[in-house]
């Protein structure tokens, strides 16, 4: 099959008065919301970013074998193009061609407009797939961790927020008085839920699962440990087989 490669420089993949995606609700099909995503990064949600990328470093950085990795729902790929900091050649994927249009031209790697459900690529393509703050919106999870045990070789690198923290329920409110259109549709997990998830997609694969939390309040005396509460948790899977 011939893969149609787009010229970045000139690629308008949205026109920019197109303002939502086949009519569909969720916010990452909205321009409104896409257009902005990246502010968010660059407000109050930095000291987050900082420690979310920590986290995520430690663990993918015990498994040596992690030279190349697909991070899909990539978004506008805040996380996908630092993976090289860390020496890793990431690629994006993401289902919202709103985010995509972003990424193009904050990305110089390659994207692909996809859904983690169905990952358009061979078996044992990637060292590692990675999902940041996306699993969240999964309709089957088990489906998706299959796809990704498919795609990688070697490991899975999660980063997700937290069931367990009172960030959630904030969250909930806000979202009842129409304030918050981000977790309408998502599922949150703790370290424990998603566990359960990976063992039922994995059954008979031999793999290790390693986990630590994060985003904890500015005063508090640690921001990060291996107590299952905190805003955001970071999960590593290690295939061995
Ligand atoms: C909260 S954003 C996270 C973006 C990025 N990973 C980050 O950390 O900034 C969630 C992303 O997941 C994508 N997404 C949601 N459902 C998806 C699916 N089924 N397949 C692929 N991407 C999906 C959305 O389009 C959106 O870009």
């Amino acid at each position: 099959m011939e893969v149609e490669k787009q010229d970045k420089l000139n690629t308008v993949l949205i026109p920019e008065k197109q303002a939502n995606w086949q009519g569909r609700p969720e916010w990452f099909f909205n321009r409104a919301h896409t257009d902005t995503y990246e502010l968010w990064y660059e407000g109050r949600y930095k000291r987050a970013e900082v420690w979310q990328k920590k986290v995520m470093e430690q663990l993918v950085s015990k498994d040596p074998r992690i030279k190349t990795l697909l991070e899909f729902g990539c978004g506008t790929t805040r996380f996908t193009r630092w993976w090289k900091e860390i020496g890793i050649e990431a690629t994006g994927g993401d289902i919202s061609p709103l985010m995509l249009s972003q990424a193009i031209h904050l990305f110089d790697g390659d994207l692909v407009n996809a859904d983690s459900h169905h990952m358009p690529f061979k078996d044992n393509t990637f060292d590692a797939l990675a999902f940041i703050t996306t699993f969240e919106y999964y309709k089957d999870p088990v489906q998706v961790i299959r796809e990704a045990a498919r795609v990688a070789r070697c490991g899975i690198a999660m980063g997700m927020m937290n069931r367990n923290s009172p960030k959630v329920a904030r969250r909930r409110v806000q979202q009842v008085f129409g304030k918050n259109p981000f977790y309408v549709t998502a599922t949150f997990y703790t370290p424990a839920k998603l566990m359960a998830i990976i063992d039922k997609a994995l059954k008979g694969r031999d793999y290790t699962v390693e986990w630590t939390c994060t985003g904890l309040p500015k005063w508090f005396p640690v921001q990060q440990w291996n107590v299952p509460v905190g805003d955001f948790f970071g999960l590593y899977v290690q295939l061995n087989d």
